[in-house]
């Protein structure tokens, strides 16, 4: 069958790696794409923006099926919009996804169906938000309701922190996204990443993964969209997972079907594991960027059969299988990232660096330019391996990470140390 991708990070480079791999695959095409993408699929230069002109896409070249990798088409009706044009699509509806689209959709349905989260309010002006977050602990979460890129959540130490973060939001600092704010509960404890393909009825829990969301080494500075992630994560115990399925994702699937609004497509809680047990932090209706890179090197099973029975609505008969080795990624990104940075600079040394054993390089943000790559966003590179512990695949993937030439480049040098504690914690324990 041939399949169109939506998307040109890494995570979509990673799903193009293991669409590419599946006997059912004729031909893959990927709008936009990247420099580490068009070698394994035939880019297209279309604005997927456009729906109208997608879905002529799709006619022309015998689409069957679209794989829609980030969440800003999805909130716009692209699902919907391929559906009513009779092409199948991996993806929840617009109405679906407002379980990422809106943080305070989200918070009323926890509500409502008693899934573990902060406590919140939600908020359209200023001053009842302030008197509310006033009235409340320190620490306070301040985030503005809708998409604002990971910029939208400030967790403020002091009450002039939380006012000015207030401010911010109903200044316009997001656009529409933050015309309402949602005042929220500090939880304390680990974060940890959980995906699970939703057929509308069904949930199939995919391997857990953790991510490093702040840019400097220990887990400082400012957060990020990730900076390097691995997976299994090895906080998430098998209870862990059996606890978020029954108390967090099955009741969200069911509580969306109630709604009349079924989801469909990979749903990802971002979970702070507290001393209560897991709770919700926030929804995303897309597969994690850079999860997606280390969960699709330990997938044994054809991604393209799970796509395709999660879009069919029949995963309670599937299953998948997953390498027992570890896999982790490390993000390289353009220096003065998550901030202002360069375009444009030269990277050297990938073919050196993807020789090394078990890593893989997924593009995030490169172009091919006269021969030769160029960083074209902030996260560029996701240098990813393999290895039996966390601690050989973090020495696989900086062994590779140093081979490469990229003096515009950084990244951090210690993704993985939680798990790598516990490794020796383990070890030192028998
Ligand atoms: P979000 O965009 O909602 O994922 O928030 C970004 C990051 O802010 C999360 O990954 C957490 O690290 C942090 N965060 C968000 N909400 C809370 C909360 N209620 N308590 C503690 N940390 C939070
Ligand atoms: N790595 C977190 C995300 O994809 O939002």
């Amino acid at each position: 069958m041939n399949v169109l991708l939506i998307g040109s990070g890494g995570r979509e480079h990673a799903l193009a790696w293991a669409l590419a791999a599946s006997p059912l695959l004729s031909r893959l095409y990927c709008a936009p794409g990247n420099a580490g993408i068009a070698e394994v699929a035939e880019c297209v230069p279309l604005k997927t923006d456009d729906h109208a002109a997608v879905i002529r896409f799709a006619r022309e070249k015998a689409v069957d099926f679209v794989v829609v990798g980030p969440e800003a088409p999805l909130v716009a009706g692209l699902a919907d919009d391929l559906g009513a044009a009779g092409i199948k699509v991996f993806g929840p509806s617009r109405a679906a996804a407002q379980l990422e689209g809106s943080k305070g959709f989200t918070k009323d349905l926890c509500a409502e169906f008693n899934i573990p989260t902060g406590a919140y309010r939600r908020f359209t002006d200023a001053a009842s938000a302030k008197a509310y977050a006033a009235s409340q602990s320190l620490p306070i979460v301040i985030k503005a309701d809708g998409l604002a890129a990971g910029k939208g959540v400030t967790i403020a130490m002091t009450r002039a922190e939380a006012d000015a973060a207030i401010d911010t939001c109903f200044a316009g600092a997001f656009g529409a996204a933050g015309h309402e704010v949602v005042v929220e509960e500090f939880l304390d404890g680990e974060e940890a990443s959980f995906f699970a393909l939703v057929d509308g009825k069904n949930a199939l829990a995919l391997a857990t993964a953790q991510d490093h969301k702040r840019v400097g080494d220990g887990d400082t500075g400012p957060n990020t969209g990730g900076m390097g992630a691995y997976s299994p994560a090895p906080v998430m115990t098998p209870a862990l997972v059996r606890r978020t399925m029954d108390e967090i994702i099955l009741p969200t699937v069911r509580g969306m079907v109630a709604r009349g609004t079924p989801f469909r497509g990979v749903l990802f809680a971002g979970l702070m594991l507290t001393a209560d047990g897991p709770k919700l932090i926030e929804y995303n209706v897309r597969f994690g960027d850079p999860e997606t890179q280390v969960l699709m090197m330990r997938l044994k099973s054809d991604l393209l059969a799970a796509l395709l029975a999660t879009a069919d609505g029949v995963l309670d008969n599937f299953d998948l299988r997953w390498s027992d080795d570890v896999a982790l990624t490390v993000v390289m990104a353009s220096k003065g990232y998550p901030g202002e940075y360069t375009k444009g600079t030269e990277i050297r040394g990938l073919d050196a660096a993807a020789a090394v054993d078990g890593v893989q390089i997924f593009h995030a943000g490169t172009e091919r330019r006269d021969g030769r790559i160029q960083a074209t966003g902030g996260r560029v590179l996701n240098v990813t391996a393999l290895g039996r512990t966390v601690s050989d695949a973090q020495a696989r993937a900086y062994a590779a990470v140093d081979k490469i030439d990229w003096p515009g480049g950084f990244c951090r040098r210690d993704i993985g140390w939680r798990a790598i504690a516990r490794e020796r914690q383990e070890k030192a324990g028998g």
